[in-house]
């Protein structure tokens, strides 16, 4: 487990503070683009199984500065990753790195695409604001080079299901993390009106409004981040494979709804995913109780059933559900430390704030859907 360094995410928001990160460190870049982050919020650890789920982007993510390179001979793809901090020319040889360096996985999605670094002559420099676990950093830093590629004609162009399989093997083969579709779909779909209720396993992707009159979602910290690449995540995927097995279902899909059920991850995944229909209800009602006391519900399974949270994951949301003007809390994502999403009424979420920045919680931020990776106007905020 790794500890948070906090400061990630731009109090203003749009990513800005990764904005003025990668202007500064290439002042001579011709374009940039940005990639949002996710947040799920409802349906965890059911996209693998073919699930429905119901993530939104958001407007942090990811920035990337570009220069071609001018001079003759000057050839390869140099890389300012900005949050490693590092600079490097790189070079197929990236690959044989350890799972989950930023190089290896920046060469793993150019050579997915059929391309090498060395064909490829550009200076780049990259900066997210998605530090800590849970909202997707990894799928936005490949988006946000997938979607630059595409604006010079360079690699193979594919739609966003194709894309999110090609991704999830970069992940599976070059992080060594055995994880599902959602990701580069909410990413790539994303939208500004809210979130997508994603079908994994039928491939479709229905945009769903956010009605609440007053309430929003918020994410908060709790304190220790994580990598998914040391293995806890394969591991309770194997678990459930397992469960499923032995109980007589396949190991990669998703138990009947009414199916009497009797290990505790195979609960999970079927409770979940009752979840998120009705979550889809509550959100088309704007029903900000219901849809809260989803969360609470999905955070005990998450915790109690699937073994994902920590005690710091069980001690913020516990807390943030005392507040009042809080609907709900749980943890979004994979888990494992990371973020955690609130439901909070808009008039309360500075005094929810300061209180649970006092509590030992203070990176804080509201989750606003930041729409699909696009090119950003050079030297100002974008739209
Ligand atoms: C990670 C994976 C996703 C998904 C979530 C949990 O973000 O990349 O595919 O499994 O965890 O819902």
């Amino acid at each position: 487990m790794t500890p948070f360094s906090p400061g990630a995410p731009s109090p203003e928001g749009l990513a800005s503070a990764a904005q003025t990160r990668v202007f500064e460190a290439l002042p001579e870049a011709q374009s940039a683009f940005f990639a949002p982050g996710r947040v799920n919020l409802m349906g965890d650890h059911i996209d693998y199984l073919g699930g429905v789920v119901l993530p939104m982007s958001l407007t942090e993510g990811t920035v990337l500065a570009v220069a071609p390179k001018a001079q003759r001979g000057e050839g390869g793809l140099e890389v300012w990753a900005l949050d490693a901090p590092e600079k490097a020319l790189l070079s197929s040889k990236d690959l044989a790195r350890p799972p989950g360096d930023w190089r290896r996985r920046l060469v793993a999605v150019l050579s997915a695409l059929g391309l090498t670094p060395e064909a490829v002559p550009f200076r780049i420099a990259i900066s997210g604001t998605l530090a800590g676990g849970g909202l997707s950093s990894s799928a936005s830093f490949a988006l946000v080079l997938t979607r630059w590629l595409r604006e010079e004609g360079l690699g193979e162009a594919h739609d966003s299901w194709s894309l999110a399989r090609i991704l999830q093997t970069v992940e599976r083969d070059h992080a060594g993390v055995a994880c599902g579709l959602m990701d580069p779909l909410a990413i790539d779909l994303g939208t500004v009106d809210g979130a997508l209720r994603l079908d994994c396993e039928q491939g479709t992707a229905t945009p769903v409004a956010l009605s609440f009159s007053e309430a929003v979602f918020a994410l908060v910290h709790c304190g220790v981040g994580r990598r998914l690449e040391d293995g806890a995540y394969n591991r309770v995927r194997a678990k459930l494979a397992a469960a499923l097995v032995e109980e007589g279902f396949s190991p990669d899909r998703l138990p009947p709804p009414a199916a009497p059920v009797r290990a505790a991850p195979l609960r999970h995944v079927q409770s979940e995913q009752a979840r998120v229909w009705a979550g889809c209800e509550a959100l088309a009602a704007g029903d900000a109780s219901a849809f809260g006391a989803l969360m609470d519900a999905s955070h005990r399974s998450l915790a109690a059933d699937y073994e994902v949270s920590l005690p710091e994951l069980d001690r913020l949301t516990a807390l943030a559900r005392g507040l009042p003007g809080v609907y709900g809390a749980r943890l979004t994502g994979a888990g494992f430390g990371g973020w955690a999403q609130l439901l909070v009424d808009r008039a309360a979420w500075p005094e929810v704030r300061r209180t649970l920045a006092a509590e030992g919680f203070p990176e804080a931020f509201l989750a606003h859907p930041g729409g699909a990776p696009r090119a950003l106007p050079l030297g100002g905020a974008y739209g």
